[in-house]
């Protein structure tokens, strides 16, 4: 892979370049912030660490878009996070602006990249930069399912004391508090975790997991960066490396789940082409009423968005 830019070099961008040096398969990482000086100092303070954690990855920092020319993946990170007492949906308008202005610089300079957009609210910032790009479904997406697994996956390895690494766990829906995280579907190596845990600790995770995000935006003052961070990540070495490897991502559904139109959260497969496979899972009623109740919401937030003067 020769070139990834990360819009936003805050807490969440300036993550995902560092953990993506870390992995050493990238020649170059353009980090880009509208404070230019700030990219530069974390682009700089990222290279610095290469010798220490033997990295060949070029990391270099700025405000001037030229400089993502020809890029294969970008990560849109650019935008405000949460403060105590807000919700995603707060955001919408300040972030569809920043949103729609840094897609439209993005495609000024690399063709048809592939877009990962981690800007909350997630899926219908997803929407704005899938519209103004102008790139086709496969190739715009969303990151927010991987963390909110992680959640779930980490509250589970602790309350079994088990390792986290042992814990397979699916989540659908939109990165809120609709997110359908899917016991069904959760297991141990291989165990189903109903038979592990009992049901009423088992919801207790799943309602802790819905609410993950704010539980961090109330402890720190803002949201989370280094699980977001490394999830996106995760999704850039995905593709990378052409891995074809199932996670949940926010993508637009054309027909699967019987939704249409709508970005939301579903189990895809991962390569070079971006979204390759969105899997249709056989989901029970109830699942699939959550599942739709939660792209209705996304769906109220995409007409927001439409009817936004900068749209
Ligand atoms: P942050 O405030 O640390 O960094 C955001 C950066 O974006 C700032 O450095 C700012 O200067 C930059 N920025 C603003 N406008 C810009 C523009 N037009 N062009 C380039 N850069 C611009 O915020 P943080 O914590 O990094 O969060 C970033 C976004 O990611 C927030 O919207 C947050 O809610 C979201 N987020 C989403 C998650 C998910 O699961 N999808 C998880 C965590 C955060
Ligand atoms: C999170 O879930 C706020 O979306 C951000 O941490």
């Amino acid at each position: 892979m020769n070139k990834v830019t990360v819009i936003g070099a805050g807490n969440v961008g300036a993550t995902v370049a560092n953990v993506l040096a870390h992995k050493d398969f990238i020649k170059e990482i353009v980090l880009v912030d509208i404070k230019g000086d700030l990219a530069q100092g974390k682009a700089l303070d990222s290279w610095q660490q290469a010798p220490i954690d033997y990295y060949s990855t070029r990391l270099i920092g700025t405000d001037d878009y030229s400089k993502t020319k020809d890029s294969d993946i970008v990560v849109i990170t650019a935008g405000l996070p949460r403060k105590p007492g807000m919700s995603r949906d707060d955001l919408i308008s300040t972030n569809a602006g920043i949103v729609n202005s840094v897609t439209a610089s993005v495609v000024k300079y690399s063709s048809n990249p592939i877009i990962i957009v981690v800007s909350n609210p997630l899926d219908v910032m997803t929407y704005a930069a899938y519209k103004v790009s102008g790139i086709s479904d496969h190739r715009v997406f969303g990151m927010a399912g991987i963390l909110d697994t992680a959640r779930y996956r980490a509250f589970l390895a602790e309350a079994l004391d088990v390792s986290p690494k042992d814990i397979q766990a699916i989540l659908m829906g939109g990165h809120g508090d609709s997110m359908v995280p899917l016991p069904r579907f959760t297991t141990v190596s291989g165990i189903p975790v109903t038979e592990l845990i009992e049901e009423s600790k088992l919801n207790a995770i799943v309602d802790r997991t819905k609410v993950g995000g704010g539980e961090l935006v109330k402890l720190m003052g803002t949201s989370a960066w280094y699980a977001p961070g490394a999830a996106a990540a995760q999704m850039v070495e995905a593709i990378a490396k052409d891995e074809k490897r199932i996670f949940p991502c926010c993508a637009r559904l054309n027909g699967q789940y019987g939704l249409n139109d709508v970005f939301v959260g579903v189990p895809v497969k991962l390569g070079q082409n971006g979204i390759e496979q969105i899997l249709e899972l056989k989901l029970s009623d109830s699942e699939k009423q959550l599942l739709h109740q939660s792209a209705a919401e996304v769906k109220v937030t995409m007409e927001v968005y439409d009817k936004l003067p900068a749209a």
